[in-house]
Parts: C-alpha cells; sequence; structure tokens
C-alpha cells in the first residue's frame, strides 16, 4: 500500500516535470537554453554586433530581419540547433533572400569572435525570441 503510492507519487512528480519542461506551444525547451545562457546572450546580442543589424531585442531593422519567428527568411523550423547553426556559419552575400539586407552576415558575430559556449548563449537568447 505504502510502495503503490510512492511510485503513484514519484509518477505525478514525473509528470509534472515533463510538463514544465515543454513550452506552451508544446514544443520543449532545449538543454541548452538556460536562464545562464539566456542571460548572456543577451548581453551579448543587445551590447555586440548583432543589434546593429537586428535591432535591439531582434525586433529587426534596416539590415537585417525580425527575429520573432513569424517568418523566417534562412531558418527552415527556428531550432535551436538552426539558429547555433547560422550564428557560427553567417549568411553569406549571395545567400541574403531579402535584398534590402545590404551586408552580409559575418560568422560567430564577425569581430565579437564568438567562441562555442558563446555561440550557444547568444542562440538561447535567440530561441527565447521566437518562444515567448
Ligand atoms: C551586418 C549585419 C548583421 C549582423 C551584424 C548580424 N546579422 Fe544576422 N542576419 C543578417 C542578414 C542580412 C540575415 C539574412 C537576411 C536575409 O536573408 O534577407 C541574417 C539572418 C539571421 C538569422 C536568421 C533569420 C531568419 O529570418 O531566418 C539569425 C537567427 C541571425 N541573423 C542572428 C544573428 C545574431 C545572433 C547575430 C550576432 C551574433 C547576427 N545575426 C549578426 C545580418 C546581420
Amino acid at each position: 500500500m505504502f510502495r503503490r503510492a510512492t511510485i503513484s507519487l514519484a509518477l505525478v512528480a514525473a509528470s509534472l516535470a515533463t510538463l514544465a519542461a515543454c513550452r506552451p506551444g508544446g514544443v520543449r525547451r532545449p538543454a541548452l537554453v538556460t536562464k545562464a545562457n539566456v542571460a548572456l546572450g543577451d548581453s551579448l546580442f543587445n551590447n555586440g554586433s548583432c543589434q546593429r543589424c537586428h535591432g535591439k531585442g531582434g525586433i529587426g531593422a534596416a539590415n537585417a530581419p525580425t527575429l520573432d519567428g513569424k517568418k523566417w527568411l534562412q531558418l527552415k523550423t527556428g531550432s535551436y540547433d538552426e539558429i547555433v547553426k547560422i550564428i557560427t556559419e553567417g549568411v553569406a552575400q549571395a545567400a541574403i533572400k531579402d535584398p534590402a539586407h545590404r551586408f552580409s552576415m559575418r560568422g560567430r558575430g564577425g569581430p565579437m569572435n564568438l567562441s562555442d559556449p558563446q555561440v550557444q548563449a547568444v542562440a538561447a537568447y535567440v530561441w527565447t525570441l521566437s518562444h515567448k
């Protein structure tokens, strides 16, 4: 009797933990989207080169699109892994979709020369912009 109750409690706790890990849209929060990574990524994005083209908070500006995920130009699904990849590699001039965006996006934030952990942090922040 006692054991069965313990097992049920453990099951309820496990289900609650699973629910908590899910975003409202049913998309699971990627493992690297931690509070610490989002905070570091926010600082790197909004003090570094990203905001010069994408605007503060990634709202979009003359030279680069909004990152709110309503309509991606380069990304397909907006997954965390795709975001890591595009930040690492950048967007070559010839690959730019909207001709209003005049300058290529350099990999690793160009002069910021982001390390892998920094790319992961910026990607965590960018992921949150389309998963509010
Ligand atoms: C020199 C301007 C510039 C800078 C600096 C820049 N980007 Fe970009 N970014 C672009 C352009 C241009 C595109 C592609 C837009 C297009 O295809 O029309 C792009 C695309 C993206 C995309 C994909 C958007 C989509 O609609 O699919 C992401 C995500 C992104 N940038 C994140 C970043 C991050 C994070 C940084 C900083 C590390 C950064 N960018 C710095 C110009 C820039």
